[in-house]
């Protein structure tokens, strides 16, 4: 037990001293003292010379002692050699990785372009909830309650307060931009509408328009009219004529939809234009005196006009895309078309 003791001293001083400069230094030292045929496993095989009356003694001598010796080597584990240092180098002259790039979905791309030509003109942007209430999506629209107009868009309601509907048009922005009571307005407003549809490649569920709304002394049909055509004229081209056709919103009045000549046949006649040579891109028209009043502005002194586009239409014209169901596959072959442009 005595010269157990001794030898453990002994080894219990060169591990204080232990101190190595390197993995190859620490690796010696695990082979010397905690390899399978090292100074530990040795000291333990030893227990079995140690009488009976001294096992419980000697072995909390030799637990402390292999314990040492185990933390001294954790105390420089940092020191040890990874796999990958010794085994594999960095190779700089390996091409790298590609990380594909990715593009604008093209309704954001002609979204920005809408409304970069309208703030050209004095524009500035304006949006509204998705969730709206029925005073902002119909009724302060000069749409109240049963009023047969609400039948032209089927509304989503929200299950637990039918107060509350998925906004069908972005004409509910123009009436939080009038409640401000900021005049004048002259606001564009991009942003998502919801209808209850069926989805198909000529419907959806889902889709985007951007209204846009002039409120000021003397606003006329002619300001209307102008604003339009260089809209158009940016956005399709010079040579693009427009047209207007009397419609009917009850938010406007008087109404109309607006045609351009068809940018596919040039107005000769084709599958977008269903051979008419033009092809339909909004509704605008006069605000109404009523939706002026609904939000103390004074028809008498105050005139304004409105209107409304869907972006997936302006975008089908552009690129002659004919699904709607296209813009939210997320089919990277649809979307990387759009890569060189804009
Ligand atoms: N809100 C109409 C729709 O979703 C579009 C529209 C028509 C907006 C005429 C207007 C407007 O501002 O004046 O079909």
């Amino acid at each position: 037990m005595q010269e157990l003791q001794n030898q453990i001293t002994t080894y219990e001083a060169e591990i204080k001293s232990f101190s190595p400069a390197n993995a190859i230094d620490l690796e010696a030292y695990r082979i010397r003292f905690l390899g399978t045929k090292g100074i530990v496993k040795q000291i333990f095989s030893e227990m079995k010379n140690v009488p009976v009356a001294q096992k419980k003694e000697a072995g909390q001598l030799l637990n402390a002692f292999k314990i040492l010796a185990e933390e001294r080597f954790e105390a420089f584990a940092h020191l040890q050699s990874t796999e990958t240092d010794t085994k594999e180098s960095l190779d700089i002259s390996l091409p790298g990785v590609a990380i594909p790039l990715g593009t604008r979905h093209p309704l954001r791309m002609v979204e920005n372009k809408i409304v970069s030509i309208f703030e050209k003109l004095g524009f500035s942007i304006a949006t509204g909830p998705e969730v709206e209430d029925d005073w902002h999506n119909f009724t302060s629209l000069n749409m109240p309650e049963n009023h047969t107009a609400r039948d032209m868009q089927d509304t989503f309601y929200v299950a637990s307060n039918p107060d509350w509907v998925l906004r069908t048009h972005t004409s509910s922005a123009q009436a939080r931009v009038m409640e401000r009571g900021e005049l004048p307005v002259r606001v564009i407003c991009p942003g998502r509408v919801y209808r209850n549809e069926t989805i198909s490649a000529r419907a959806h569920c889902f889709f985007h328009q951007c209204e846009g709304l002039y409120v000021d002394k003397g606003v006329s049909f002619a300001d209307l009219k102008q604003t339009l055509y260089y809209f158009v004229t940016e956005m399709f081209g010079a040579e693009t004529k427009v047209r207007f056709r009397p419609s009917y919103f009850p938010f406007t009045e008087p109404s109309a939809e607006m045609d351009i000549s068809c940018t596919v046949c040039g107005g000769s006649g084709c599958g977008l234009c269903k051979h008419t040579g033009w092809v339909e891109i909004l509704g605008c028209g006069m605000v109404h005196p009523n939706m002026l009043r609904n939000f103390e502005i004074d028809p008498e002194i105050y005139t304004g006009f409105a209107f409304g586009m869907g972006v997936e239409r302006i975008t089908q014209i552009k690129y002659q895309v004919n699904d709607l169901r296209l813009y939210s596959q997320n089919d990277v072959r649809f979307l990387r078309q759009f890569q060189s442009i804009e």
